[in-house]
């Protein structure tokens, strides 16, 4: 059992309305507790409906949520409980923000929460903001004086302050400088690793998805067009393509290296990984590796050839 599951999950905007929209439909995932999960897909595919079904903000017209096994709106008068459960960074930060200062901003989850004792909600608000990258000097001024990257810092300290068991980030890095949204990643990075959460992070950044998630959803049209391990979507990128996507950059590389007749492996998607291939390439040895991939009782036997005449492999 995943800790946050949807059972065929359909959603329709303006209902019996000319501007009747059918935003998700069919939709059936299964995610673990403690994975880091990314989620792609071109603008409109339902990507922020279904992150506000997965915590109650929108019911579904039809099908089911499931946290930890139990329905959501099994028990309709407690949906805000599991807003405290499955903490929700919006898109749009602003429609967050709606307290006089920051600091009552961020306290406003944990004192709903029941937390009541002055010195712990202090304690919970200073380690969320600094958690978040946000000032000190920042907490008491009002959040529409802050600027974009303050402000979405400000609301994903305001989430965090909740201790959520799942975290989803709607776009956090969006309209951020390479080295803001270097710093968001490394937190919320460094969040998971301390507190375990699961993580689900929704991005139309390709780089910063294969840098950090252990598998990826990518929806179109309001549907799972595939849910795998990172190393396996990006494997896709023809298909993704025609979806409106495309691969990072330098998964891109692989992939016309290839088309170019180059025997390399294709599911590179982190620079790292990168260098060591293109090393292996480049030193010849990439053959004896995609070998042993198509033929692995082949390699055997030609490593068995290695082996010294009477003498045994260990
Ligand atoms: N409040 C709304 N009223 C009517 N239709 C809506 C509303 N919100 C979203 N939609 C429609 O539902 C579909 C899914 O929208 P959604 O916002 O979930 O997509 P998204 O993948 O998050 O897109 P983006 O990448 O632009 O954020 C789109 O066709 C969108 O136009
Ligand atoms: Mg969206």
């Amino acid at each position: 059992m995943g800790i946050i599951e949807t059972h065929d999950l359909r959603f329709v905007y303006g209902k019996g309305t000319p501007f009747e929209k059918v935003a998700l439909d069919g939709v059936s995932i299964s995610i673990e507790q403690g994975e880091f999960i990314g989620v792609i897909g071109h603008t409109g595919s339902g990507k922020s409906t279904l992150v506000q079904l997965l915590n109650g903000l929108l019911r579904p017209e039809s099908g089911k949520v499931l946290l930890n096994g139990s329905d959501i709106w099994a028990k309709p008068k407690k949906i805000r409980n599991v807003r405290f459960e499955v903490g929700l960074v919006f898109q749009y930060p602003e429609y967050q923000l709606f307290e006089e200062t920051v600091y009552k901003d961020i306290a406003f989850g944990p004192t709903n929460k029941g937390i009541k004792d002055k010195a712990e909600l202090d304690t919970i608000i200073r380690t969320a903001a600094e958690f978040a990258g946000l000032k000190e000097s920042l907490l008491e001024k009002s959040p529409f004086d802050l600027s974009g990257g303050e402000k979405r810092r400000a609301a994903i300290a305001g989430v965090i302050s909740m201790q959520p068991k799942v975290l989803i980030l709607d776009e956090p890095t969006a309209g951020l400088d390479p080295k803001g949204r270097d710093r968001i990643l490394d937190r919320i990075r460094a969040y998971r690793e301390k507190t375990g959460s699961t993580v689900l992070l929704v991005s139309h950044s390709m780089e910063d998805i294969a840098r950090v998630a252990d598998r990826v959803l990518v929806m179109n049209r309001g549907k799972v067009e595939m849910f795998d391990e990172t190393k396996n979507i990006f494997k896709h990128g023809e298909r993704l393509a025609d979806i409106g996507l495309r691969v990072p950059q330098v998964t891109q590389v692989f992939l016309e290296l290839r088309r170019l007749g180059a025997d390399v492996r294709t599911d590179v998607y982190t620079m790292d990984f990168a260098k060591g291939v293109a090393l292996d390439f480049l030193s010849g040895r990439t053959q004896s590796v995609i070998a042993q991939e198509k033929n692995p009782d082949g390699f055997a036997a030609e490593k068995a050839e290695e082996i010294p005449e009477g003498g045994e492999a260990q």
